[in-house]
């Protein structure tokens, strides 16, 4: 499904809407949610979304330098979100410094991953794949 967000208000929309499915699905794993696209194309805007939605009080910023982030969330399904930006991974294998396969096993975690191709062998192969694209200033293309 591909959906044009115009604004802010849009792209939380569509987040709740990818939340909403979410809570008829049940996984043995984490939930992993691989978000694809450019710099600047809405991947951390569209982690910031979902977290108020989990109702996260502290502010969502980009974990481009220390690479990961965990959120305490007070969910039925969820625990804990974590969010990782693999953009200055140079390999999947640093993942395993982060405890990931640990992260990986549990299936009160959900997992937002930018740069998800940048570790891609590491991840589940059916992850949650979310696509976006700059159209303008304004907008995003978001492909679920
Ligand atoms: N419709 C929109 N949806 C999401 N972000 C938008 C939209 N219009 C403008 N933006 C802006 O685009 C930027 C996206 O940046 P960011 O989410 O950090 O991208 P990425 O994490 O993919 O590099 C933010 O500054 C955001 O305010
Ligand atoms: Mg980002």
């Amino acid at each position: 499904m591909k959906i044009i967000s115009k604004s802010l208000s849009d792209t939380k929309k569509v987040a709740e809407d990818f939340i909403k499915k979410l809570s008829n699905q049940t996984q043995s794993e984490a939930l992993v949610v691989g978000l694809y696209g450019d710099l600047g194309s809405g991947k951390t805007t569209f982690t910031q979304a979902i977290a108020k939605i989990f109702n996260i009080k502290e502010d969502v910023t980009s974990p481009t330098f220390v690479i990961e982030k965990i959120y305490t969330i007070n969910d039925k399904k969820f625990k804990k979100l974590i969010h990782i930006d693999a953009y200055r991974l140079d390999s999947a294998k640093e993942l395993s410094a982060l405890d990931w396969e640990r992260t990986l096993g549990d299936s009160k975690n959900i997992i937002f991953i930018e740069w998800p191709e940048r570790v891609l062998e590491v991840l589940p192969k059916n992850h949650a794949k979310i696509f976006f694209k700059f159209l303008s200033e304004n907008e995003r293309e978001i492909e679920i």
